[in-house]
């Protein structure tokens, strides 16, 4: 059985999730806008990833026996003032994540809920790919610069991500 506590954190961290999913799909229409459609399938399915989390969560409040309760999803930004400044805010939003996942942790470890600590470390390995992978798309972005023609190769480059086997691919 989840304590009230961190049933109301599990509830609002599916909230998170939902909206970072929203994050990524508003940055993926502004790529999409810009025809760089693969930087804009790349954010797609970070999103559809987002939504995966966001199911993980919902199922581990219903197995604990728990109740889930869905709040409004705020509406995320939807221009960026080029590119990097996408990339930039994908990439602070997830570190802004993580520090909730080692909240979330904290709160799990000193109630001594074992079973929500074990399920909240998949999210704490996860954010570090997470973080590494938007650090990393960060610094493409950075090197290319203004050369349209480099732009279009990381584009290429970018579109040929595929979903992993939990998102369905
Ligand atoms: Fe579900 Fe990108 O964190």
């Amino acid at each position: 059985m989840l304590s009230k506590k961190m049933q109301k954190m599990l509830n609002d961290q599916i909230n998170m999730e939902l909206y970072s999913a929203y994050i990524y799909w508003s940055i993926s229409a502004y790529f999409h806008s810009m025809n760089l459609d693969g930087f804009a399938r790349w954010m797609r399915l970070q999103g559809q990833e987002e939504m995966t989390h966001a199911a993980k969560i919902f199922d581990h409040v219903l197995e604990r026996d728990g109740t889930v309760t869905l709040a409004q999803v705020k509406g995320p930004p939807t221009s960026w003032k080029s590119p990097l400044a996408a990339c930039q805010a994908a990439l602070k939003h997830e570190q802004m994540n993580s520090k909730r996942f080692n909240t979330l942790m904290d709160a799990a470890l000193s109630e001594k809920d074992h079973a929500s600590s074990t399920f909240l470390q998949w999210f704490v390995d996860e954010q570090v790919e997470e973080e590494a992978q938007t650090s990393a798309l960060v610094e493409n972005v950075r090197m290319v610069k203004d050369s349209g023609g480099a732009l279009f190769m990381l584009d290429r480059e970018l579109g040929a991500r595929q979903l992993g086997p939990e998102e369905g691919a």
